[in-house]
């Protein structure tokens, strides 16, 4: 939700940042724009659209320096044109900002400005920001101290890098928005994302809300808002930039579903003990010694974490509790967003059957009407990112009134990492696509394993079960068989061009309903509802006709009832797709057509029916010649409310 990057150093700027933005085009690409110090002033360009149109534009005057900052523009006040474009200027165009988040009392801001003679040009909160400086650095303020005074003047949620004319150094600060600092030899950067610079540096510092960063070509430092110098430790992040590029894929979603099977292993690794004669145990975190692993390792993020990092950050990790971590654990809450909400969905369903209550909650009402918690509530927010705005917000409202918090996140130095009690780490790698695929494989194979160990400690639930254990263990197998095998396109050439399609499912399939349709509007822009499949006599049955395919997954259990509500909707006429398994002859029968899935478990069966799912929407999408990375209207790690 827009990108920021800055960086100073030796030799040119401008390729860099641009480098930067497109690392970065994820997370918002209705207009871009960088400003760059070229020794007799600020050089700014920027253009509505994708990051090529400002590319195109430079090309054309190419500025020099070696200093600048960017930003890609996710629209949240005006609509993508070029002014409303980042970076902003103050009067006289020698201070530009890039910000990103939302100054909520920016209206204020402006009539004040405004009634000292300030002129803007833009629709934009952000434009308040370098006008605000212009006054302090008018007032005789030196640009350190200026950039501190101003961001006391702001309500909201933000992350702001700032530059002048005729200064050495780019400011910036964080509240409720992540920022982090990239430190080479003779460089440093600034940006809303490790990806940005991670060709150039792996060396990082996540800043916390409130600090106030400068960076040169020689150095960094970090200060509070006070101006006293702040400490913050220097991490190294084990991602490699090809992790993060596309590869031989026409699209990032495309290699992302491909890398399901290492995702999925990457998950599992080291958590599920197979050694012990008397069956397979979840890794309690003891060394081979049966030391209790400390938190200080590699443990807590895995070595082939997403943004995982040699160091950890705050917060323990599952690995590292032991059995009986959960034990004074009475209830439990799940806050979510999108795939997340639909992974939680899943977590609670594989709770409930282990006998643990759990509730889950869409994280944007969560913060609107929070449920009642003690300090016996486990609040659980799972969130890909660790940043999006609805689910922080939740889990601060949880912490606020005593809750226990967790995060389960894909990204360690993620603020919901850092914020909450714990943090169990998806270790699903970067990913880039705005659909999320492969974390959501991550996410379930995650709550799988909590659940088992949760179970254990608070409902007496009689032991891990061996089963699932071995078999999340080889779901990477079965998820590989699903993609090599795979006939989503034939399925794909088949059904297009209908009025709509609907996805149904009971238990856990319910959830992957849910999610199979939210990928397939979000990428192919055709409509598209998941449905309880139970539900759909209650109403959706109305919308059923021959030209909306229905999508049935079916995991192993609840067979019959879902048959019978595929009959339902093959009597008014409707082709029912069933996403089955390989053996149920039954299913694979009375279907139109089908997708079938190896055997599996039916806690995990509905992961492998899910990436069929992804399969489909993908194939549509593609045939439809949709920008299938880069949906419009959206953008990933959404922080603002
Ligand atoms: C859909 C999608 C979104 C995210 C949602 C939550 O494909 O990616 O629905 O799942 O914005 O994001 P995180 O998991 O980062 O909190």
């Amino acid at each position: 939700m827009c990108g920021i990057t800055a960086r100073v150093g030796r030799g040119d700027a401008v390729d860099e940042l641009l480098t930067g933005l497109e690392n970065l085009e994820y997370r918002g690409y209705d207009s871009a724009g960088v400003a760059v110090r070229n020794g007799h002033g600020l050089s700014v360009h920027k253009r509505e659209g994708k990051i090529d149109r400002l590319k195109d534009r430079i090309e054309r005057s190419p500025p020099s320096g070696s200093m600048g900052i960017g930003h890609t523009r996710w629209s949240t006040h005006g609509p993508p044109t070029d002014e409303n474009a980042h970076p902003h200027t103050d009067c006289t165009e020698e201070i530009a900002v890039v910000h990103n988040g939302i100054i909520e009392n920016h209206e204020a801001l402006k009539a004040d400005l405004r009634e000292r003679g300030h002129r803007f040009e833009s629709d934009t909160d952000t434009e308040v920001i370098p006008h605000l400086l212009e006054e302090h650095v008018d007032r005789g303020l030196a640009l350190d101290i200026a950039f501190r005074r101003m961001a006391t003047q702001l309500q909201g949620s933000y992350a702001i890098a700032a530059m002048t004319a005729d200064g050495d150094a780019v400011y910036a600060t964080r509240q409720g928005s992540p920022l982090v600092l990239g430190i080479d030899e003779d460089c440093h950067y600034l940006a809303s994302d490790v990806p940005a610079f991670l060709e150039f540096t792996d060396r990082v510092v996540y800043l916390e809300d409130g600090d106030v960063v400068s960076i040169t070509e020689d150095g960094y430092e970090i200060v509070d808002a006070d101006g006293r110098p702040l400490d913050r430790e220097v991490r190294t992040v084990d991602w490699v930039a090809e992790d993060a590029e596309k590869g031989r894929y026409d699209h990032y979603m495309r290699k992302e579903i491909s890398e399901q099977p290492t995702a999925l292993a990457q998950t599992v690794e080291g958590r599920i003990d197979d050694t012990d004669d008397s069956g397979r145990q979840i890794d309690s975190g003891n060394d081979s010694d049966g030391n209790v692993a400390d938190g200080s390792g590699d443990i807590n993020a895995g070595s082939n974490g997403a943004n995982s990092e040699k160091n950890n950050p705050e917060g323990v990790s599952l690995e590292a509790c032991p059995p009986g971590t959960f034990t004074d654990v009475s209830a439990i809450q799940f806050v979510a967003c999108g795939t997340s909400y639909h992974a939680a969905l899943y977590g609670q369903q594989l709770l409930a059957r282990r006998g643990v209550a759990a509730q889950t909650f869409r994280a944007g009402e969560y913060a609107m009407a929070p449920a009642p918690v003690d300090d016996d509530t486990l609040v659980i927010g799972v969130t890909q990112s660790g940043e999006t705005a609805d689910t922080l917000e939740s889990l601060r409202r949880a912490a606020e009134r005593g809750a226990r918090t967790l995060a389960l996140t894909n990204v360690v130095g993620s603020t919901a990492a850092r914020e909450c009690d714990d943090a169990m780490f998806i270790r699903a790698g970067p990913e880039i696509g705005v659909a999320a695929t492969k974390t959501f494989s991550s996410q379930v194979a995650t709550l799988a394993l909590l659940a088992e160990r949760i179970a254990g400690d608070v409902a007496d639930a009689g032991g891990e079960d061996d089963q699932l254990l071995a078999e999340l263990s080889t779901l990477p197998d079965a998820v590989q068989r699903v993609l090599d095998e795979t006939r989503a396109m034939e399925v794909v050439d088949r059904y297009r061009g209908m009025d709509s399609y609907f996805f149904i499912g009971r238990g856990v399939a319910h959830p992957v309903a849910c999610e199979g349709a939210l990928k397939f509007k979000e990428i192919t822009y055709e409509h598209a509802e998941g449905f309880a499949a139970g539900q759909l006599k209650h109403g959706p049955l109305a919308l059923v006709t021959p030209n909306t395919p229905v999508f049935a997954v079916f995991t192993g259990r609840h067979t019959e009832k879902t048959l019978s509500n595929v009959r339902e909707v093959q009597a008014r006429g409707a082709p029912v797709i069933a996403v089955v398994s390989e053996t149920n002859h039954e299913v694979i029968d009375t279907a139109d057509a089908t997708l079938t899935i190896p055997d599996a478990h039916p806690d995990i069966a509905a992961v492998l029916a899910n990436v069929q799912l992804q399969l489909v929407a993908y194939h549509v999408a593609d045939h439809l010649d949709r920008p299938i990375d880069k949906p419009r209207n959206l953008a990933k790690s959404v922080t603002v409310e």
